[in-house]
């Protein structure tokens, strides 16, 4: 079937998998990436597909209204799946109204496009899809009451033996929202616009809550990448805190993954949480990725332990997340197929493989070297 995909996001971190996945399985789909570059773009994540006949790249602001209809209506898009939001809590806390503006308004500019041009055809809604990927942050901090961790009370067919958790409670789709950070509390909002479309006009939407994601390309503000880099350069690991704010991980092809299957098979009008029973204590995540980094660059163990250094706490930060991922796993067959243990092992090779990619965001090269090329 022939489909016109619009990805917004799609040169950022989790979006340029998406973008790659759907590139490469569905030839006969016209996958149209959809990204502003801020500071987190890059098209060098996208290197590898650039020239398929099936990929398109705008570059647009998801705010400007006028421009999301021109798009949305000459490429006479049928599916949107929007990653294109402001991703990191610390900018967050420094920049609210960029979140705001970016999460809440640019969110509500694409539905409503969407849903002009939808509306103007004959067969309207049909066939149509607004899929908007949002995070377990809406649903706010779970408490940490077993502090060493347990076994999970229940285990998954996705969730390994000794895969622990640091609490009884996970957030399900029902789970009461209450964010707390500028950054989760603008996801939410943009959440309940979209929920809103579908409940006011019709519009057929779903929306996901995933976890915490590791993989290659993601920028280095965030905790693994940084700390890769920073063990790399003899650096140190500025640890929030005491390190004790747990974290469920998930291997960044798995999410791509599952939002392939919602995408072609959820339940329109349905929330499906994305995790992986994946739970990790920061300050014993930072220890593997140490440890790893140590053996791949051949030095021997605890050479780099020293590098990690206690800094003030992030404001309001959350102390657990975990994720009840069982309806996705149960309706839709979803599982992770990488255990942790691979998927950290695989990342940190990436990204000590691809020192080029990690050297020109660090230099800030990144910034002018697509622009140039696409004269953008
Ligand atoms: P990212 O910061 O790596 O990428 C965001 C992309 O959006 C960038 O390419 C950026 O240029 C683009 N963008 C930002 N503002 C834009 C605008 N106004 N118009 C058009 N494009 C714009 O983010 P990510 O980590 O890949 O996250 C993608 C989505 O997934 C976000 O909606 C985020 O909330 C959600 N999410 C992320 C995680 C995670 O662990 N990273 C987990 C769950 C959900
Ligand atoms: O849960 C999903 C969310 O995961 C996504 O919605 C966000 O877009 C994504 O950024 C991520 O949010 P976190 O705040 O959990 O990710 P981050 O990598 O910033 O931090 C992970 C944990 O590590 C968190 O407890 C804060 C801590 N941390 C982070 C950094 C950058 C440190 O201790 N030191 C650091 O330098």
């Amino acid at each position: 079937m022939n489909r016109n995909i619009l990805i917004t996001g799609g040169a950022g971190f989790i979006g340029s998998h998406v973008v790659r996945l759907f590139v490469n399985k569905y030839p006969g789909y016209n996958i149209i990436n959809l990204d502003k570059l801020t500071y987190a773009g890059n098209l060098a994540n996208l290197k590898d597909i650039e020239d398929r006949p099936n990929y398109k790249f705008i570059k647009a602001d998801i705010c400007d209204y006028d421009r999301m209809r021109e798009i949305i209506s000459s490429n006479q898009i049928d599916g949107i799946i929007h990653l294109a939001a402001e991703s990191h809590v610390d900018r967050s806390i420094k920049d609210p109204f960029t979140f705001a503006r970016t999460n809440v308004m640019g969110t509500l500019s694409l539905l409503q496009a969407a849903k002009e041009y939808w509306e103007s055809l004959q067969e309207k809604y049909k066939g149509k899809l607004f899929y908007h990927i949002s995070t377990d942050e809406v649903y706010g901090a779970l408490a940490l009451t077993h502090p060493e961790g347990v076994v999970a009370p229940f285990t998954t067919k996705a969730s390994s033996e000794d895969d622990m958790a640091y609490g009884t409670e996970f957030f399900l789709e029902t789970t009461k929202y209450n964010p707390h950070s500028p950054y989760s509390a603008s996801k939410a909002s943009s959440d309940h616009f979209v929920r809103a479309y579908h409940d006011t006009y019709g519009m057929p939407t779903i929306v996901t809550n995933c976890s915490n994601n590791y993989g290659p390309f993601q920028f280095p503000e965030k905790l693994i990448p940084l700390f890769i880099n920073n063990i790399r350069q003899g650096k140190p690991l500025p640890v929030y805190g005491k390190g004790e704010n747990v974290r469920d991980w998930l291997f960044v092809e798995d999410h791509a993954r599952a939002i392939d299957l919602i995408f072609h098979k959820g339940k329109v009008a349905e929330t499906y949480n994305i995790g992986g029973f994946n739970e990790w204590k920061n300050i014993d995540l930072i220890k593997v990725i140490i440890k790893t980094v140590d053996r791949l660059l051949g030095n021997p163990e605890g050479y780099s332990d020293h590098l990690i250094t206690f800094v003030t706490d992030r404001l309001g930060h959350d102390m657990r997340y975990a994720i009840d991922s069982r309806k996705l796993q149960a309706e839709l067959g979803w599982e992770p197929s990488l255990q942790f243990e691979e998927g950290i092992e695989k990342t940190v090779r990436w990204y000590l493989d691809n020192q080029d990619w990690m050297d020109d965001i660090t230099s800030g090269d990144y910034l002018t070297y697509y622009r140039e090329m696409y004269s953008l």
